[in-house]
């Protein structure tokens, strides 16, 4: 996007850029690098069977771009340059886990028999992709002590809907129209946008002063109209919810379901099973705990584990095994309980196989092991900064530090500036103002992949900008980052007025 004030930049200047009114900074697009009468390959001759595609033949031009192959490859190497990104960076955004994607993974994922498989093959052909899920779900219900797990949701976000409406299924049954979901303030958006596509009513839930859910607020909020408590654990601060078992007894005598937002589960998995924290559904993220992809929305995986009582309105297709194989339960008349299908197979099944091959490859051992080294990271971060930075609340932590902008007080420099800064360190920021519950937010999540060399690179980075912060430089932040493709973006033009189409000249 054009932006004023951005400085040209005329090394290497592009003339196909500069004539459609961009500077050399931007790759211009594939579209407008192509000549129509270039092909980068040579086809054969029409064989002569094609024919039969007799009056169904296309009879103009599609506007596909004609390039040279290096042209293509210039132009996605270019642009994989411009990104930022966890195999080339060290990418600690708070809440959402950007951490490494084993390369075991990737290879599994792309075996010719996963890869190639269509979801409308005959079910005889397809009995080791369905064994495939059938496994992670027995690893997904054991980890987290639940019965029944729902498989096919394409986010975390998805399994968010998927479980509420299986809440307001299972009300339904009982003969109850429950109106209001209760979701503390510090709920990730998806929470409360959840509950009002489901038609509910959202209350917040104030966070009290040690960050966690306020109990008494909430005790007095409960009532007969109550449908559901959408609460995520650790919260979104990094913190445990310590009242979890009052809050699940308290939410049960109300009559109303216990929600747990799992997107958090890489700081617990291996060590408490959400069941016995009296969890009546939950999702996963498969990306956060374990290590699957997590880009530009998806395709992604957050599959819901049921309690008993649940489990009969889960979603369409499920899988089953009997004495002959495994089958699928596809239809309503077999499942006449169930809220129907969210997807139209059965998920993504790219990130199943990651996500088992993780499983499979730490053990049981290792995923302990992995929280453990969550948490450690977490920590060690937060006791690195606490002096030169203000920590949000008094620690321990469990996956995330997080820190708000106490610290900058009269400064001039803003969270944005420093974590702008930071870009130019090569270092992704750290999410940003949320959660809302603090001022100027700055939550960090160094997962557990990171090693303590680029730890102490980081806390050595944030220290010398939190210290030059206090010098009071205003002028030296708010031009960063300097070393981008681009600087600072117009993100309020970017929001308002998005290109999302290109249109030949
Ligand atoms: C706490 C929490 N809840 C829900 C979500 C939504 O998950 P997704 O982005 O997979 O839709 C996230 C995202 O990472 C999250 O951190």
């Amino acid at each position: 996007m054009n932006q004023p004030g951005r400085p040209a930049h005329t090394a290497g200047a592009n003339p196909v850029a500069i004539a459609n009114g961009r500077d050399s900074a931007e790759e211009p697009l594939i579209f407008e690098q192509g000549q129509e009468q270039r092909c980068g390959v040579d086809l054969p001759a029409l064989p002569a069977y094609q024919q039969r595609l007799a009056g169904l033949r296309r009879q103009g031009k599609i506007g596909l771009p004609g390039l040279s192959e290096p042209q293509v490859v210039r132009h996605y190497t270019r642009l994989s340059q411009k990104n930022f990104s966890i195999d080339g960076n060290f990418y600690p955004l708070g809440s959402c886990t950007m951490k490494h994607n084993p390369r075991l993974n990737e290879k599994l994922a792309r075996l010719q028999g996963f890869a190639d498989l269509h979801p409308m093959q005959p079910i005889v052909t397809v009995q080791g992709a369905l064994e495939l899920i059938d496994q992670l779900a027995y690893w997904l219900k054991t980890l987290t002590g639940m019965p029944a797990v729902a498989m096919s949701q394409a986010a975390g976000a998805q399994g968010e809907f998927c479980g509420m409406a299986v809440i307001k299924a299972a009300l339904a049954a009982r003969g109850e129209t429950r109106t209001k979901v209760l979701a503390p303030e510090s709920a990730h958006g998806t929470n409360p946008a959840t509950a009002a596509a489901l038609g509910f009513v959202v209350e917040s839930i104030p966070a009290n002063a040690q960050g966690r859910v306020d109990l008494e607020v909430f005790k007095a909020k409960l009532g007969p109209d109550v449908a559901a408590i959408m609460l995520t654990n650790p919260n979104t601060c990094g913190l445990f919810e310590r009242d979890m078992l009052e809050i699940a007894q308290a939410i049960h005598a109300a009559g109303a379901y216990f929600y747990c937002d799992g997107a958090n589960f890489n700081a617990i998995v291996g060590r408490v099973r959400p069941a016995d924290l009296g969890v009546d559904a939950m999702h996963i993220n498969l990306h956060k705990t374990f290590s699957t992809p997590h880009g530009g929305g998806g395709p992604g995986s957050g599959p819901v584990v049921l309690s008993a009582e649940l489990a009969r309105f889960a979603p369409l297709p499920y899988v089953i095994r009997d004495e002959t194989g495994f089958k699928l339960v596809e239809h309503g008349k077999d499942a006449p309980d169930s809220i129907g299908r969210l997807k139209g197979f059965h998920g993504q099944m790219g990130m199943f196989i990651r996500a088992l091959a993780y499983m499979l490859s730490h053990g049981a051992d290792g995923l302990w092991q992995v929280s453990g080294d969550a948490v450690l990271n977490a920590n060690y971060i937060l006791a690195s900064l606490k002096d030169v930075m203000t920590a949000s609340f008094e620690g321990p932590v469990m996956h995330e530090a997080l820190f708000d902008d106490r610290f900058l007080k009269d400064t001039g420099v803003t969270t944005l500036d420093l974590a702008k800064a930071l870009l130019d360190e090569g270092i992704h920021p750290m999410t940003m103002y949320f959660p809302l519950v603090v001022h100027g937010a700055m939550l960090i999540e160094p997962t557990e992949t990171e090693s303590r060399e680029t730890l102490d690179t980081f806390i050595a980075t944030m220290r010398r900008l939190a210290e030059h912060a206090r010098s009071g430089d205003v002028e030296w932040f708010q031009q960063a980052p300097r070393h981008t493709p681009l600087r600072r973006l117009d993100e309020t033009l970017a929001a308002r007025h998005p290109v999302l189409r290109w249109t030949a000249p």
